[in-house]
This record gives C-alpha cells, structure tokens and sequence, in this order.
C-alpha cells in the first residue's frame, strides 16, 4: 500500500509564488556585473535589440543530479519584456528560434528512437550526447535594419556543462566561436552600445567581449533555474543593483591556470590525476605568482560606489575582531557592499600563498551617502597551515598581514598580527600521505601582486601580538579500528565475539526465513523479531535492536533499494508494493532504503537530489488499486521530450499529483552573493518543500572545489575557495535542518574535480594541500553546521577509493572533526560494470563498510550479497556492520523517517 503527499492539479501552492520571490531576489544578487560605462541601468520603456542563443533558449541550469522541477522556466527574452522593455529584433529572435527547434526536433527524433527501446538507455545517451546546437546564423544587414529602432543591442552567450563529462578549452564552450564574435563585431558597429550577457556555468575567455569599443556592459549572469530571465531584468532595469562578487578567478586566457595543461583530459592521462599546484588554487596562484587575471576573485561592479575604512582591529578570546566602516559615495542608486578581509601570512619552514580569504561580510542595502557599520569576526584558528613534518595546524612565527577590501585586489593592510614564537594548534597524525611525492610548484621569487602602497600601509598598520594563550591546543587521539583489534584479539587468542554476536552463517539464515514452498520462491514470514517501532517507543534500546540483527539483514540494510524487488535477494519484505506496510512514496526521488521495512519496520528514508532545489517528478499518475504508473526516472530533465507528448496517459480515471518544487540558482551564483541571510533563505526554501513532499535528505549541498574551470560540475559547486564555500554551506545546512525531519547530504567527499573519468580517477596529492583546500569547506560545515549525512565522492585519493577510505572518513570527518552522522557512497560506486576498461578496480562493498561508508546507494542485488558474502568469509566484522547499521538507524531516528 503506497500513500503520496503530492498536491492536486490546479493547486498551486501558495509557497510557490513566496519561493519564486525569494530566488529571484538571491539570483539578481548573485550575479557580478564585470564591465560597465554607465549605459546601465536600462530606462523604463528601454528599447533593445535582442540577440544571441541565449535570448529565447536561456538556459536554466546545468545537465545531471543537480536539475530542477519548477512550474515556470522565463527566458531572458521574456524577463526584460515582462519588465517593460521592447524587444526590436523580435523577427529575428523568430527565424533563430524556428532553426533551433528544427535541430532539436531532428535529436529529440534520434533519442525517442533509443528511448522506445528502454527509458533508461535515453535518458543515458541524453546525458552523453547533450543537444548542442548548430554553428548560430550570423546577423544580417536585414536584422539589424529590423532592430534600428534601438540603440543598445544585448547579446546573451550561453553554455552548458553536466555531469559525466568535462567543459573543453576550444571555440564554442571555453572560448567564444566565430560566429559569436562576428555577431559582436557586427553588433558593435551598428549600435551605440553593446551590452553581452553570460548565460553560462562558469568562467570563460572573455578578451574578445572585452575588446568591443562600445562595450556598455558584460555580465555574468549564469543560470538561475526558472527565474533566470527575471533576475536578468531586475538587474539590467535596476530594480536590483548589482552587488554579486566572483568567487573565481577569471584569467586572461586558459592557459594562466596553473594546471591548464594537465588538467583531466588535457594531458590524455585520465586514469591518474596529479595535482601538482598544490596549495595554489585559484586567487591563491594568481596572486602569488603574479598573474593579472582579466577579473580577480572577490570583484564585482555596482551601479554605485562604496568606501571602505578599518576602524579599529583587536583581539577577543581567541578571535580577531575587524571594525569596519561602509559608506555609499554614489549620489544616486542605493546598493549593497562586501567587506573581504585576507590575511598574508609569513613564508617561514613553509612556503605560503601570497593571501587568503579569512572573513567577509556584507551591508543592508545602503542609500547614497549613506554609512553602516560592519564587524568582522576571524578566529585565529584560520590562520594556520599545515605541517606534514609535523602532522599538525601550526602557526608558524611572524607577521601575518590581515587586508581589508572589497575584491583580493583591492586591500589595504589594516592590521599586523605578530606570532613571535610558532603555535602548535592541533596535532593530528599524517592520514592521506600520496604514494610518493608530489612535485608541487613554487615561485621562484617573491613575485606576488602587493600594492606599492604596501610599505607605506604596513608601517602605520595597528601591531597585535598572537601568543600560545590565544589558541588552546588539540590533540587528536584516533581509536584503533575494528579490523586491528580483532587481528589483535586474533593473535593473543582471545574470544572475537563474532560467532556469538555476529549471527552469521547459514543456521542463522534458516532461523529467520521461512521459504514459501507453496510459491516455490523466497518470502518473508517473519517469526518474533525485535522491530524498529519498539525502539522508537522505547521499548527497546537501539543496541539490542542492532544487535538482534542477522548479518544477511545488516546486508540489506547498508544497502539502498534500487530496483526494489531486484534488491531484495532475501525478500526481506522490501519495497515490495504489495505487501502490508504503508510506504510513503515521493516519486521521483532519487532512492530509498527500505529493505526491511516489512520484516523490521525500518522505515523508508527518501533522498532526493539536488543542488538546484528538489529533483522530483513534477506530476505523476497513479491508478485506483494505489500503483504507480509514471517511471522516476521522468524527473531528469527534458526526459519528457524524449517521451514524446504528455507522459500521463489517463488524466480523468487516474489520480494525477504534482511536485513541482523551486529551483535554485546554480551554487556559484548563490555563493557570488556573499550573503548569509540570502543562503539562509534559499536554506529554508529547501527544508519547507522537504517537509511538504516528504523528503528526508537533500542530495547537496556539491561542495567541491573549482580547481579548473574545465569540470563539467563546477556550476553546482560555489567555489574555488574553501572558506567561502564553507560558510555558504553552512548556512543552508543551517536552515535546511532547523526544519523538522530535514537532513542534508554534503557530497562529493572528497577532490571530486573533474567529471571525465570521474569513477576511476586516482588522485595525487600532497596531504597539505588535500587538509587547506580541498576538506577545508567540508570541516567547516561539519563544525559549523552538523550535516546529518556526507556522501563519498567517486574518486581514489592516493590510491584508494575514497568510499573506502578509513583514515578520511572515519579518523579525519569523524574522529577529527566530530562529524556525527551518515555516510553514504555516490551512486553506483561499487558497480562493477566497465571496470576492466580502467587502470584502477571499483571500490568495494565490504571496503566501505570497514571504512565507516554506512550505506551503499542507491544499491544492487550485486551489493547485498558482495556484503553477506564479505562476512560469511570474515573479510568484514558483524561489528563493524553493526556500527555501520546503528548509525543509519540513528539517522532514521533523527529525521523520524516515515513517521511525518
Ligand atoms: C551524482 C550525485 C547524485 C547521484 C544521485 C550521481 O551520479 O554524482 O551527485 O546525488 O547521482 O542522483
């Protein structure tokens, strides 16, 4: 018996218009005006001629997990309309749009073709083989004469990128085609200005865009879901002043990155990925070695002017405190500001990035001339590197320059912090060392982008000295793992416990399945066993519970419910439609863990993708017995095309639900925010809509760090900085979870960095860079937000999986930083499927169990029966199934799955 939570057709929930509201606000805020002459704001009644892929075929978000199911998608064409703008080059907008639905039409064909055969196969070669258009017309005397009418064209460029497949450096996605720049050459002799939008998911070359002499603006739109188009026209009529700020560094061309040449395909090794910059990420390389990128990280321009003064700088409990001063020195549009401060530290035994972002805050909306006060807060902690020699966060000796501004390079020195003697802060143990060593680069002289006003800066700075007193020392003891202390047990002959505890083998098997003869076949009679109900009402403990399970259930249990029935090698009552137990049901969910729901009572916990807000079916039709009749698989985008026509086929006899839920814009722009209260709020949205369709753990937030801007994923991550990126996570975990039975799932843990390849590729690093970098944002959202689950990225970190990776998951996430709750694998990680055409084998099932990997999504048949095969032989402990078990269960507890 199934029971949905879907809203009738026709209504509209009333959260739909207030959500709407709130991302339209985050995504207009979000999004960095680069260039600017004045010719922005756009008058009322503006007149435009509007050119470009983008213009009517925006694009929303990003291909894969992180798509959206909100009810209406506006163009930019019909977001400026909307807001009063006359659009002149209507007519041309009509001949382009007829020949893009000409081509779709024509690949729509070709995959309704696969799709006939199975749904899945066209939903994966619509993943691999995305539509791209045609080379775009280019613009004729006749258009243009059409469009005379106005005198600003805006030309929109858009890109996409997804999920299995990473962005190249060539014309057409990283760099601009010749048919666009012809386009903008034409556009810029026959208008008076030229302002060029980016549709796009991340940085591009924009040296060409930036060489038109009648340039009156660039800007970085990105996609923000539904609302794209009318956060376009908020921002280009000023209802909103732009006041987003890159958190990327855009170069002047690809080749400046660091790793440009070997980044993921480029060098045409994909089975080994060595990340040779090392510390020097993003702004962290450019700055250092004195690189002048085309846009810094930390800019963006505004329709006003703001000043920036440092009050005063002092030390508070371990913190550093920054006062500020803001002031609108425009004398006519209100807007926002950002206060970034960096902090310089010392090259000492260790070589150190020229800065780094160490705090930031932002204003209220500010009217011209108008001032605000504004506090910010960094604890000492954040200043320090780590030490492989010493296995530890020291703060090594010297003066460590803390910079106040509004972009990385616009600071001044407002402060010098003086460690007189080093500070050992935290003492961990070396965990993720690399195979061998990793030739990283080092500037060869001190080359770095300082300021000629630094001296003069540094001498009138505020001195403040840092002592041991200051930072109270950690040191971290890891508990000996399971397997060490059984072959220790093992070794002095004492008693393991498992064949008394761990209920394994086949007399255990027998004892709790009874076999149907009658139907010749497995079903479940279960006989007197203890059942999750009890220990929710406290009946029973949850370790008894744990306990008195079998390690063929622990099996099932670890184990997610793809396939259902396929699943089920025990039948252990699973998710099987037919039985007694009520299942909620949130079609369209990415997947569920119910395999005992029948036989235990442990309920169905449903997880649901993504970043760009909720993934779920849209609509879906269910018959009068109460079956389902619309495959999950329809929530991927566009998969309704590839149907062809409407997938519901009996509206008046079925019951028809919705879900359409909202979507967010693409994690970089809600991070270009640098706006807690706007993450907050885009939070909330997400634990509301969670609550009202059911849903118990969000697949998000994507937390990795943009390395290259070639990954094919960087638009559902936020950054190439791990601080930013940790306090914007933080704060929607924060929001998520103060709802009621809302959790989220922090993913992909961890260097999950380039999407070619991205099952198999062994990365190499150095466990400095790995700790700075790459966990950093992790680490602080687990101490600053609790995440109720963690999901593992696909990757091998120095040379193993990270699925399997004991000393990261169990001795850093846990035992280091205290995280308390679930960790799940991404999907099909332990699939065995091509694995022969790789250098490196798939992790497997028992590795993540040993390694603290609770639950294996969205699982196999395969996956249970690799688990129960792995104990019955001793290749993994009942008790470490057991610690596994308990914490899914805690999980379920927490998040009172099934029970809302
Ligand atoms: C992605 C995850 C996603 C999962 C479920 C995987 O392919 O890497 O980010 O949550 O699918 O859709």
């Amino acid at each position: 018996m199934n029971k949905y939570y879907g809203l009738k057709p026709g209504t509209v929930g009333k959260q739909e218009s207030e959500h709407t509201a709130v991302v339209r606000d985050a995504a207009a805020r979000g999004m960095v005006l680069l260039e600017h002459d004045g010719t922005l704001p756009l008058k009322e009644h503006s007149k435009i001629a509007l050119y470009g892929f983008g213009a009517r075929n925006t694009i929303f978000c990003g291909l894969g997990a992180a798509s959206f199911t909100s009810r209406e998608e506006v163009t930019i064409e019909e977001g400026l309309e909307r807001a009063g703008i006359m659009v002149t080059s209507k007519a041309y907008l009509e001949r382009y749009a007829a020949a893009i639905q000409a081509e779709e039409d024509a690949y729509y064909a070709v995959m309704r073709e696969t799709a006939k055969e199975s749904l899945i196969a066209g939903v994966v070669r619509m993943y691999g083989e995305p539509f791209i258009p045609g080379p775009q017309p280019v613009i004729t005397e006749e258009d243009i004469k059409e469009a005379s009418e106005a005198s600003v064209a805006v030309f929109v460029i858009s890109r996409t990128a997804g999920e299995g497949a990473d962005r190249k450096p060539v014309e057409g996605d990283y760099l601009l085609s010749s048919e666009e720049k012809e386009n903008l050459r034409i556009l810029s002799l026959n208008f008076k200005k030229v302002i060029v939008l980016l549709n796009v998911v991340g940085q591009m070359d924009t040296s060409f865009i930036r060489s038109l002499p009648n340039l009156g603006a660039l800007v970085f739109v990105g996609q923000a879901a539904g609302v794209t188009g009318l956060a376009v026209a908020d921002l280009l009529t000023g209802r909103v002043n732009p006041e987003g700020k890159l958190v990327d560094t855009w170069a002047e061309k690809y080749e400046d990155y660091p790793n440009a040449e070997n980044f993921a395909a480029m060098n045409g090794n994909l089975d080994d990925e060595v990340y040779s910059e090392g510390i020097y990420v993003g702004y962290r390389y450019f700055d250092t070695f004195g690189i002048t990128p085309a846009y810094p990280f930390g800019y963006g321009l505004s329709y006003t002017d703001f000043s920036i003064t440092t009050e005063t700088v002092y030390k508070e409990n371990g913190q550093i405190i920054i006062d500020t001063v803001v002031t609108n020195t425009g004398d006519r549009y209100e807007g926002r500001e950002t206060v970034q401060v960096y902090v310089s530290a010392p090259n000492g035994e260790m070589e150190k990035v020229y800065q780094e972002l160490i705090g930031f805050e932002k204003t209220d909306i500010l009217k011209a001339g108008e001032t605000q006060k504004l506090q910010i807060t960094v604890d000492i902690r954040s200043l320090t590197c780590y030490s492989e020699k010493k296995a530890a966060w020291i703060l090594e000796k010297g003066d460590y320059l803390v910079r106040v501004g509004n972009s990385s390079r616009n600071t001044s020195v407002a402060a010098i912090l003086r460690v007189e003697e080093e500070i050992l802060c935290e003492q961990c143990r070396n965990l993720c060392m690399p195979e061998w060593k990793i030739e990283e680069i080092s500037p060869e002289n001190e080359v770095h982008c300082g300021s000629e006003k630094k001296a003069a800066e540094i001498a009138g700075a505020k001195l403040l000295t840092i002592n041991k007193e200051d930072v109270k020392e950690i040191v971290h003891h890891y508990q000996v793992p399971v397997w060490e202390k059984k072959e220790n047990r093992e070794q002095t002959g004492e008693e393991t416990g498992e064949q008394t505890r761990g209920q394994t083998g086949e007399q255990n098997r027998k004892d709790i399945l009874v076999f149907d003869e009658k139907n010749g076949d497995k079903e479940v009679k279960p006989r007197n066993l203890l059942r999750f109900e009890e220990v929710i009402a406290g009946k029973t403990s949850l370790d008894d519970f744990v306990n008195s399970l079998s390690a063929e259930e622990m099996s099932c249990l670890c184990v997610g419910n793809a396939g259902e029935e396929d699943a089920t090698f025990v039948t252990y009552g699973s998710g099987n439609t037919k039985t007694e137990a009520v299942i909620p049901m949130a079609p369209g969910t990415c997947d569920t863990t119910r395999n005992l729901i029948q036989s235990r009572g442990i309920p169905n916990m449903h997880m649901s993708d993504g970043g760009s807000g909720l993934r779920l079916l849209p609509e879906f039709e269910v018959d009068r017995e109460g079956n389902l009749l619309t495959e999950g698989v329809i929530s991927v985008r566009n998969v309704s095309k590839i149907i062809g026509g409407d997938y519901i086929k009996d509206r008046v006899n079925h019951s028809v639900y919705e879900q359409y839920t909202t979507g967010l814009p693409m994690a970089t722009l809600l991070a270009q925010t640098w706006d807690r209260e706007c993450w907050r709020k885009c939070g909330e949205i997400e634990g509301k809509e969670m609550q009202m369709f059911h849903i118990e753990l969000w697949l998000a937030p994507s937390m990795n760090i943009h390395r290259n801007p070639l990954c094919g994923r960087n638009f559902e991550y936020y950054s190439e900085d791990p601080v930013i990126t940790g306090e914007c996570a933080s704060a929607v975990i924060n929001a998520i979870q103060s709802f009621r039975c809302a959790g989220v799932t922090m993913k992909h843990f961890a260097c999950n960095n380039q999407e070619d390849n991205r099952h198999a590729t062994n990365v190499h690093i150095s466990e400095r860079a790995l700790r700075e970098i790459y966990l950093k944002g992790f680490e602080i959202a687990v101490k600053k937000a609790d995440p109720t689950a963690i999901m593992t990225s696909y990757n091998l970190l120095n040379g193993t999986h990270t699925a399997n990776h004991y000393e990261l998951l169990t001795c850093i996430a846990r035992e280091e930083w205290g995280f308390d709750g679930m960790i799940m694998t991404d999907w099909g990680t332990t699939s065995q499927d091509d694995r022969d055409m790789h250098k490196y084998k798939a992790s497997s099932c028992a590795g993540c169990i040993r390694a603290g990997n609770d639950l294996i999504m969205p699982g196999s048949r395969f996956d249970i029966e690799s688990l129960y095969t792995a104990a019955e032989e001793g290749d993994m402990t009942a008790e470490e199934m057991r610690i596994c078990s308990k914490r899914i269960l805690r999980t379920m507890i927490k998040l009172e799955a099934g029970r809302l």
